[in-house]
Parts: C-alpha cells; sequence; structure tokens
C-alpha cells in the first residue's frame, strides 16, 4: 500500500488516563484525540449550540473531555449495542441507583461470573438497567476491558499482580457518573443503527453547527472486539454519506485496510499511532480520514 503522510496527535495538556471524564474503558479508546479534535472544531461557530456528534460511541473517551473542557455546548452520544446504551442510560438517568450499586458491588470471583452470565445471556429489546450496570462492571474488570471476550483483571484464580479491583475505585467512578448527571441537559443518548443516526442528524437543523466523530468498528477485526454491527455493505454505505458532501464536518478513524483507502481515496487520509491494547503496550496504525473541501 501507498506511504500516506502521518498526522501527528498534539497532547492535550490537561488531559490523561489519570483524569479522564468517561467512566469506560475502552479498546482502542479515542480520548487521547481530544487536543486534535479541539482545533478541528474551530469549523464551528461559536456564536451557537456547538454540537459533538460520536454515532459510535462506545466509551464517549473524546466526547466527554470535549463537554467537560467546553470545547462544545452539546454531545450526541449512539450507540446501537443496547448493552453499552444501557449502560450509559443507567449512569444518566438512573445515577442515585447506579452510584448505590457500584458502591456497595463486591469484586471478587462469584460476583463477577454473575454479571459475565447477565450480559451473555442478554436477549432484550428495551434499556435495562442490570444489564447496563453488568456491563459496566465486566467493562472494569475484565483484563482488556472487552465486555464479553477476555478473562478477569488477575486471572480466574486471581492469582495475578493485579486483582480484579484494580480498575473499579469506587470513589472514582462515582465522581465520574455524578459528573455525568450534573451534565445530563448537554448529552442526547441514543440507540440507533450508526448510518440512521448520522442521516436523521444532519437533516437537523443545527446540522451545519454539528461536528460528527466517527470512529466504527475496524473493517478487518471489529467483530472480534466488540459488537460489530457493520457488514461491508454498511461501510460502504458510510462512506457514500460521508464523500457525498451533505455532512458538513466530519473526521472519521479506522483501520488501515484496503476497503478503507479505496472508499475514501478522494478525502485526507493520514494515519495516527494508537495504543490499541489496554493491557500490553501494543501500537497499531489506524487512518485517519477528512474531508478534501
Ligand atoms: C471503535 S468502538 C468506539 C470507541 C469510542 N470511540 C471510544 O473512544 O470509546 C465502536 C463502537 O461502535 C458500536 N457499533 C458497532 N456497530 C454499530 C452500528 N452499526 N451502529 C452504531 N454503533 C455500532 C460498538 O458497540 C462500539 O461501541
Amino acid at each position: 500500500m501507498n506511504t500516506l503522510p502521518t498526522t501527528e496527535i498534539p497532547r492535550d495538556p490537561n488531559r490523561s488516563t489519570q483524569n479522564a471524564v468517561s467512566p469506560f474503558r475502552y479498546p482502542g479508546g479515542k480520548g487521547f484525540l481530544s487536543a486534535l479534535l479541539r482545533h478541528r472544531l474551530a469549523v464551528l461557530d461559536p456564536n451557537e449550540t456547538r454540537i459533538f456528534a460520536e454515532p459510535f460511541c462506545g466509551g464517549a473517551g473524546a466526547a466527554l473531555i470535549l463537554l467537560a473542557d467546553r470545547d462544545v455546548d452539546m454531545i450526541m452520544l449512539n450507540d446501537a449495542d443496547l448493552r453499552i446504551f444501557s449502560a450509559w442510560k443507567a449512569m444518566l438517568d438512573e445515577t442515585d441507583r447506579f452510584i448505590k450499586q457500584l458502591r456497595s458491588v463486591q469484586l471478587n470471583m462469584d460476583e463477577w461470573y454473575h454479571h459475565r452470565d447477565v450480559v451473555a445471556g442478554f436477549s432484550g429489546d428495551q434499556y435495562d438497567f442490570n444489564v447496563g450496570f453488568s456491563t459496566f462492571y465486566m467493562n472494569r474488570t475484565t483484563r482488556s476491558g472487552i465486555i464479553l471476550k477476555s478473562g478477569p483483571i488477575g486471572g480466574y484464580d486471581q492469582r495475578g499482580k493485579w486483582k480484579i479491583d484494580a480498575r473499579f475505585n469506587p470513589e472514582r467512578l462515582t465522581k465520574q457518573v455524578g459528573w455525568l448527571s450534573e451534565n445530563r441537559t448537554r448529552i442526547e443518548l441514543t440507540n440507533k443503527d450508526a448510518l440512521a443516526f448520522i442521516d436523521q442528524t444532519r437533516r437537523k437543523p443545527n446540522a451545519a453547527n454539528t461536528f460528527f466523530f466517527i470512529d466504527p468498528p475496524y473493517v478487518k477485526a471489529g467483530g472480534r472486539l466488540y459488537f460489530d454491527g457493520m457488514s461491508e455493505a454498511k461501510h460502504v454505505a458510510l462512506s457514500d454519506i460521508l464523500t457525498s458532501g451533505s455532512v458538513p464536518h466530519w473526521l472519521l478513524t479506522y483501520d488501515d485496510a484496503p476497503l478503507v483507502r479505496q472508499l475514501y481515496r478522494s478525502e485526507r487520509c493520514s494515519t495516527i499511532s494508537v495504543n490499541y491494547s489496554l493491557q500490553a503496550k501494543r501500537k497499531e496504525n489506524e487512518l485517519l480520514v477528512e474531508p478534501t473541501r
């Protein structure tokens, strides 16, 4: 494949994993792009409501930093995975119940198996507080943060150096969830397919002052990591919407796959280096795609 230019990611002087705003851990989470995104947000009119939309929000690492730092006035978080959606909704709309539970929940293997079974056995079609809480519990206690596909921190026998509670700090999580609730009116949450979400949002009256940050599952490895609602046809349909010029402001990150390069060949593509694994410090190159206009 041709060599593309590299985009250096500026460091955000105020933000590190130590003071992340999102209560989620996410493999490949994009909080580290906050300074770059802040720069790109200059296209929005500061005299109008500035909106930041994440159609594949996952842990919404970048959106929450930009909201906390007042770079935008509102964020729209959307994820098609009902378990992820339920976790966000439980935090945002049943905050006291959520915090009570996170402060009293046991951090041991019996509890872990319980939450794993809740998440694995879920086949519902609407919001469920318990599924949301269990999803969150699994995210904070599994080795990679991947909700169903990896084991507990410290191993099944809990003989590792770090134990199941290593990433579950009730004080800190209470603050993060409490902050979400205080900012509830600035957060819109939906559970749609990303394509429908983008299509509907771009038709809204304030679409011209909305910036879409789009971080879909990988074309190559998406299904391995988290819920993957993207067939190849959908990856193509997403590029049709974005390259049509009907979405005014957007930035896209993807795996560096031939299909992605092909679909976005008319746009500005560069590579960025992403710390992908939550445990090993594995780095991968991803593509950054921005409109040429
Ligand atoms: C790469 S992750 C996003 C990570 C996020 N940017 C962060 O910083 O945490 C992709 C997310 O897209 C969601 N997803 C997968 N297919 C989807 C679809 N068709 N529509 C909306 N969300 C989808 C997954 O549930 C997952 O949370």
